[in-house]
């Protein structure tokens, strides 16, 4: 296998776009090239995520960048895996340069669904979901993941302010990211007094609607290594993991099995343990999906995780930094550019760029990506170079 590095990445601000989904992610797909220090011509091939481009009457978004970036030559592909959609894309890009097919590769994700009513914009997401089972008997994803919430609460006594103590770390994270949709910490108090949304969870267990385009460089460093002008991210592993799509056809509702599987395998291929890990960028589309992501990673046991993160365990500057971008919940999730952001923050993070937010000289990060409920979910480790 070659290797396969990060060598450029960008984003925008989450939450409503001015500009369509194609313009924002042509705007971001050049300046993660010009970042790079490579130029659009020596993209080989461009993995586009675009799940929900329908909404905007636009698919087949890769020409459309492409084009935009001067190279309408190039070919392009769209990956879609629901809310895990970039994070596949960059499992494919990973794929072609580690196995020698390429030596550069563009991965963007793109959203637009601001310009939908609650409604609609909850509806399209639903169709992440087992539609004959789940949504179309009304099972939307608060729903869902409240089901989630509720079977972790019953069996290990999870309480409302340890879900809350997620919502309060990660908005506080955001205040200190430009990049994100909510910039305003919130108090424990604000937590507890927003409205339920799906019992037991409150508005501010939910990640928002966002619009938000996010790209990433992957290149061959044998190929590119003396044109790159960031600190790279060396990709150690790329593994992905797949379960169930429907909640009523699973064992366990206090875990997500795709989750462990992909950070298994994540962990297997990079040859090194869970204690190397300096940061960590988990789906937390609602505060229990971090719990389970945590625990399903095998970083707590199961049970446990909420409470190490009420006890400050996963602040920025807690023993295991976990979301310091914001995460989903308050950075923001335009579903199909969540997986390319959180490669973004890590990007960040290694060259020293979160100011406010910044991890103490991370050396190693790990980003995991959920589709839907964990119908798909994918796990990335990095190392800084
Ligand atoms: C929780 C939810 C229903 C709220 O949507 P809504 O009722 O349409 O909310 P609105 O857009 O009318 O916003 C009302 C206010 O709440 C804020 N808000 C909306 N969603 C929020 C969220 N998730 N967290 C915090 N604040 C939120 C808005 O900014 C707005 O504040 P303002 O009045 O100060 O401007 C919606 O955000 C949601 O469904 N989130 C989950 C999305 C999802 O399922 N994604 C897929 C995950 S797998």
């Amino acid at each position: 296998m070659e290797e396969v590095w990060v060598a450029g990445a960008a984003m925008n601000r989450f939450g409503k776009m001015a500009v369509s989904g194609r313009e924002a992610a042509s705007q971001v797909s050049l300046e993660a090239i010009e970042r790079s220090g490579l130029r659009p011509k020596d993209i080989g091939y461009t993995f586009v995520s675009n799940a929900f481009g329908v909404a905007e009457r636009q698919a087949h978004v890769g020409p459309l960048v492409n084009s935009a970036l001067g190279i309408p030559e190039v070919p392009s592909v769209t990956v879609e895996s629901a809310c895990s959609s970039s994070s596949a894309a960059l499992h494919e890009a990973f794929v072609h340069v580690a196995g020698g097919f390429l030596d550069a590769a563009l991965v963007v994700g793109v959203e637009k669904l601001s310009h939908l009513d609650t409604l609609a914009a909850t509806s399209y997401f639903a169709m992440g979901a087992d539609y004959a089972f789940e949504s179309r008997n009304g099972a939307t994803f608060p729903g869902l993941y409240a089901t989630l919430a509720t079977a972790h609460m019953h069996r290990y006594g999870t309480r409302a302010e340890e879900l809350g103590a997620v919502a309060v770390k990660n908005h506080l994270n955001a205040s200190h990211n430009p990049h994100a949709h909510f910039q305003k910490p919130i108090s424990m108090e604000t937590y507890l007094n927003s409205p339920p949304v799906s019992w037991p969870l409150r508005l501010y267990d939910c990640c928002p609607f966002s619009d938000g385009a996010a790209a990433v460089v992957v290149v061959n460093p044998k190929r590119f290594r003396s044109d790159l002008t960031e600190v790279p991210a060396a990709i150690r592993a790329s593994a992905r993991a797949g379960s169930i799509a429907a909640l009523q056809d699973r064992n366990d509702l206090t875990t997500l099995p795709a989750s462990t599987l992909a950070g298994e395998r994540a962990f297997r291929m990079a040859g090194v343990d869970r204690s190397v890990v300096d940061l960590l960028e988990v789906h937390d589309c609602f505060t229990v999906a971090e719990v389970l992501a945590l625990e399903d990673l095998g970083f707590y046991p199961p049970g446990e995780a909420a409470r190490a993160g009420a006890e400050g365990e996963t602040a920025v500057d807690g023993k295991l930094p976990v979301n310091p971008s914001g995460g989903l919940k308050a950075k923001g999730h335009p579903v199909s550019a969540t997986g390319a952001a959180q490669v973004v923050e890590i990007f960040e993070q290694f060259n020293g760029r979160a100011a406010g937010r910044q991890v103490s000289d991370p050396e190693w990060a790990l980003a995991h990506n959920v589709g839907a409920t964990g119908g798909s979910c994918s796990v990335h480790l990095f190392q800084r170079v």
